[in-house]
């Protein structure tokens, strides 16, 4: 009998089509051979398995592919029709299909003389007249023309948000640290969890406190929680409702709701809903970025991303940065059984990318039906994790260099550090190229043996090897970088979502939990215990957690 997996394969278009099936053909071939062998047989491999796009080099040479690989890779994208899609999506189509709208993050990033039209609108016009505003209010506040309710300058600036509305600011304030303005410390409240806001206001002055309210939709709980709480924190300290005014702003597509929650509307900074909340960076879900760096230092970054997203719409397939690194996920992942993607960071600054880069491809992609809401009939996204450099060496590399769960990686790292402290940048960078060079070529068990290691031992010491990896460099970590670091997945995980057919725009996977948490919370809230009808796993940890939660205050 065949399970459900391989029914579900077998229906599908894309397992059945020719592309497909000459890629596994293939990947039979090339699940044999070493990457020792591959380097063996071509001594020029590490130029030709390299290109550069946007400040950014990219070396896909310790790939398990050859010139084969990508030949076959590029004609799937082709009859896949990721073209095409790119076009639509550059164009302002509505390619977000189950909510029926476009996704034009690059739209966000456009240059003021570009013009493109959506529904009769010129959204670019649009992104640049928010954009101007947004510096306008930066600008008042880093020189204290805009001060706190009772006079005083601003010094304490509070982020909150989630998803969407918090990791793109927080991943990209801590990247760009070093370009922020220090006498302004920003702060980020995601988590529902109070102790999030409370550790995060404890030694703050509410007199020189500014909360930015992120939410795109202005309804998510956690988000209007946390914003109630900083409400309720506020006016207690400055005893005054027009306080809000003064240390409340709010960036949303929803004014409507903004003035429910009682910020003022003139306070607000809008996008649109044809951004996604993961694709929100470059918005005004970046006020707390522009505050940090300065207006002119967010045009650079999003310089970056159109640079990237220029190379991505109009460089050929074979070198396309993007298109490339997009087609080696699948590869990895579909053809060599990857199951997970590692994103390592050799940069102190991008300690929170991984977690960034989670949201953008894991809510992008973690998918099982296609547009049309048929079964992918493969696997899609991989799990996507990671840690800075050098930390993970010293934790869970052991497993992505013995372990038998399959691993690919990412490394990123910089030429120039901003931190020079003795030779340590050397230190870090030599760590970075030594752990590609260790994954791909390992150590072979006649090697461990002519260096006397005892027989007992020679097993443990054994590294197989041909565990593949990716490595980009950029010149230095500055915002054009990171704008067009960030771009490069975006556009990455859109083309792995085109292969698969799946929308990579919506998420109507988060929708459950959030309905069923509103029940639950009821349930916990109520005075008496209410008559409960869940599962008897859910019911018993409901009576348990109401007989011993912390008595309410
Ligand atoms: O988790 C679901 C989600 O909708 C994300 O896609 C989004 O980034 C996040 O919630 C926050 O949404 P909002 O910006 O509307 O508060």
């Amino acid at each position: 009998m065949k399970s459900a997996t391989t029914r579900a394969a077998a229906a599908s278009a894309l397992a059945a089509s020719t592309a497909w099936k000459a890629l596994q053909r293939h990947a039979t071939t090339m699940q044999r051979r070493h990457l020792r062998e591959l380097f063996a047989a071509d001594t020029q491999r590490g130029e030709r398995f390299a290109i550069e796009a946007a400040g950014w080099y990219f070396d896909f040479a310790k790939q398990r592919l050859d010139a084969r690989t990508l030949e076959l890779l590029l004609a799937l994208a082709q009859v896949r029709g990721v073209p095409e899609r790119v076009a639509a999506m550059f164009a302002g189509e509505r390619i977000n299909s189950t909510e029926d709208r476009p996704a034009l993050h690059v739209a966000l990033r456009m240059p003021r003389r570009r013009r493109l039209l959506v529904d009769g609108r010129d959204v670019v016009a649009e992104v640049h007249a928010v954009l101007a505003r947004m510096a306008a209010w930066c600008e008042r506040v880093r020189t204290g023309a805009w001060r706190g309710h009772t006079g005083e300058r601003i010094r304490h600036v509070v982020n909150i948000g989630i998803g969407g509305s918090d990791l793109g600011p927080v991943m990209a304030f801590e990247a760009l640290r070093h370009y922020a303005d220090r006498s302004l410390d920003l702060r980020f409240v995601s988590n529902v969890d109070g102790t999030d806001f409370s550790e995060a206001v404890r030694d703050l002055d509410p007199a020189r406190t500014l909360f930015i309210v992120c939410s795109k939709t202005f309804t998510t709980q956690e988000t209007l929680a946390n914003a109630h709480a900083a409400r309720r924190w506020c006016l207690a300290a400055l005893r005054d409702e027009r306080a809000i005014a003064r240390h409340f702003v709010a960036v949303s597509t929803d004014g409507g709701e903004v003035a429910r929650f009682g910020i003022d509307p003139v306070n607000m900074f809008g996008f649109w809903d044809w951004v996604g909340g993961r694709y929100s960076m470059d918005s005004a879900i970046g006020l707390s970025t522009m505050l940090a760096i300065g207006p002119a230092r967010f045009a650079d970054m999003l310089a970056g991303f159109h640079a990237m997203d220029e190379h991505f719409r109009t460089a050929p397939a074979a070198r396309n940065l993007p298109l490339l690194h997009g087609l080696i996920a699948i590869w990895n992942s579909n053809f060599l059984g990857m199951q997970s993607l590692a994103v390592l960071p050799y940069e102190q600054y991008l300690k929170r990318f991984p977690a960034y880069l989670q949201q953008l491809m894991m809510e992008s992609n973690g998918k099982r039906v296609t547009h049309a809401g048929r079964a992918v009939g493969v696997d899609t996204c991989p799990i996507v994790w990671g840690e800075p450099g050098t930390n993970g060496q010293h934790s869970f590399y052991q497993l992505i260099h013995q372990g038998t769960r399959k691993v690919a990686c990412d490394f990123i790292g910089f030429c120039a550090t901003a931190n020079p402290v003795a030779n340590q940048h050397d230190l870090l960078i030599a760590n970075l190229f030594a752990q590609g060079e260790a994954l791909a070529f390992g150590k072979t068990a006649a090697e461990v043996r002519a260096q006397g290691v005892p027989a007992a031992q020679a097993p443990h010491r054994v590294f197989e090897g041909n565990r593949p990896s990716s490595t980009l460099l950029a010149r230095r970590l500055d915002p054009h970088a990171l704008g067009a670091l960030v771009a490069l997945y975006e556009h990455s995980t859109f083309v792995q979502g085109a292969i698969w057919d799946i929308d990579s725009f919506d998420q109507w996977g988060v929708e459950l939990g959030k309905v069923l948490a509103k029940r639950i919370g009821a349930e916990l809230g109520a005075a008496r215990m209410p008559p409960l009808a869940h599962d008897s796993s859910t019911n018993a940890l409901i009576r348990r957690y109401r007989r011993q939660r912390t008595p309410r205050q």
